[in-house]
């Protein structure tokens, strides 16, 4: 692979990934309106920070894995984060489960093949957001922006029904509750329905009509879209009243909020691979996207011993379920010149539906893979 890169073949590359990135960062976070897939957007990162890591001198500060999400919108009031809302790093095997565990251990001095238990939460494909409650009143709500500021939603969310407004229970002073809001399918399907009967555009997939329902200035708009919402952790907290995340997620329901009933505590990578199992099967027949799981080190003292590395923690990683897969018609097979006049053939796609992108062409590298896959109009 880049084994035998020069320096300056991979910078590059990596300028040309860091565009691609940042391009496709604004058409899903400031656009809502991805063009690929969630899997290709993952290799695209995956590649640049492989290459960031064998050549340390070419990161920069505006490099998209040192930031996390888009850019707040200039229609809504800005809100800085008291705590930064940071990312996950991705495993898309048990292997890479493996070695996050040993690299844990390894981190706090512990032998690499010691067990930890591991809280496992469905990840859950929407848009993030923090609310901000104050002596159990909610205050601000925002949504996560680049991970330092996002933009107030706070009249947006109050629309949300289970989203408390006014906390029950032994909560503490301030409480700044994070989580996921999404729609569910058939809510989705209801909103699709009505804007095909009124001519205007579908959404493409419910994380992008969350995301547009939640962003609306007027928010008559939001309220008849009816978003939903898990709540999986926090920022700002006065007093912790817990300590661990399964415990987190307990006092979370006493103090109000919805949290996922799917989420199971793990003492070992076998039961997290069953966990995932599981889950991988019940995918087709939940209510709602997930594009993966997350595991987090139950124990919050060792959590705050792993501490984070650039902008994530190290005490938990998201599991990404495999890219999905769909057969369709190649129309005609035409030939794209790049900037630099090399020539790729390009595949013209009946149009077709993955994951929640519409997929009109792919490529098809050079004429070796297409005499190899034996690949015809
Ligand atoms: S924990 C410190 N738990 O995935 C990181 N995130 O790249 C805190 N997400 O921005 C995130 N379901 O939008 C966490 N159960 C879950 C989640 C979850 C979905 C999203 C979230 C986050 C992204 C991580």
């Amino acid at each position: 692979m880049s084994a035998n890169l020069s320096l300056f073949e991979a910078k590059f590359e990596v300028e040309a990934l860091k565009a691609q990135i940042k391009h496709h960062d604004k058409k899903y976070y400031e656009d809502n309106a991805p063009s690929i897939s969630d899997a290709e957007y993952d290799q695209l990162r995956k590649r640049l920070e492989q290459l960031e890591q064998q050549f340390p001198e070419l990161v920069t500060s505006d490099s998209p894995t040192q930031k996390v999400g888009g850019k707040a919108q200039e229609k809504f009031g800005k809100v800085k984060h008291k705590k930064p809302m940071l990312s996950l790093s991705n495993a898309f095997d048990f292997e890479d489960v493996k070695n996050f565990i040993q690299k844990a251990n390894r981190y706090i001095g512990e032998d690499e093949e010691k067990e930890i238990e591991l809280f496992c939460e469905p990840k859950i494909d929407g848009l993030s957001f923090s609310a901000r409650y104050e002596n159990g009143v909610l205050v601000q709500a925002a949504t996560r922006g680049d991970g330092e500021e996002g933009e107030d939603v706070t009249q947006n969310v109050t629309t949300i029904k289970s989203l408390p407004k006014k906390l029950t229970g032994d909560f503490p002073e301030i409480l700044e509750i994070r989580g996921e809001i999404y729609l569910s399918h058939k809510e989705f399907e209801r909103i699709n329905q009505e804007r095909q009967n009124a001519g205007e555009d579908l959404f493409a997939n419910p994380r992008n009509a969350a995301s547009g329902s939640l962003r609306q200035l007027d928010v008559s708009i939001t309220e008849s879209r009816n978003l939903e919402y898990f709540a999986y952790g926090w920022g700002e907290v006065s007093e912790l009243k817990w300590s661990s995340q399964s415990e987190a997620f307990e006092k979370f329901n006493k103090y109000g909020f919805v949290v996922n009933n799917r989420t199971k505590t793990c003492k070992n990578l076998n039961e997290v691979e069953n966990y995932y199992n599981g889950l991988y099967e019940a995918r087709p027949n939940l209510n709602y996207d997930i594009d993966g799981l997350v595991y987090k080190v139950n124990s919050l003292q060792m959590q705050e011993r792993l501490g984070f590395i650039s902008r994530s923690p190290r005490w938990a990683i998201a599991h990404k379920f495999p890219a999905e897969q769909a057969k369709t018609i190649i129309k005609d097979i035409t030939i794209q010149v790049g900037r630099t006049g090399s020539l790729t053939p390009v595949a013209e796609l009946e149009p077709i539906n993955i994951g929640g992108v519409i997929v009109k062409r792919a490529t098809l590298h050079n004429k070796d893979e297409i005499d190899r896959k034996d690949i015809r109009v």
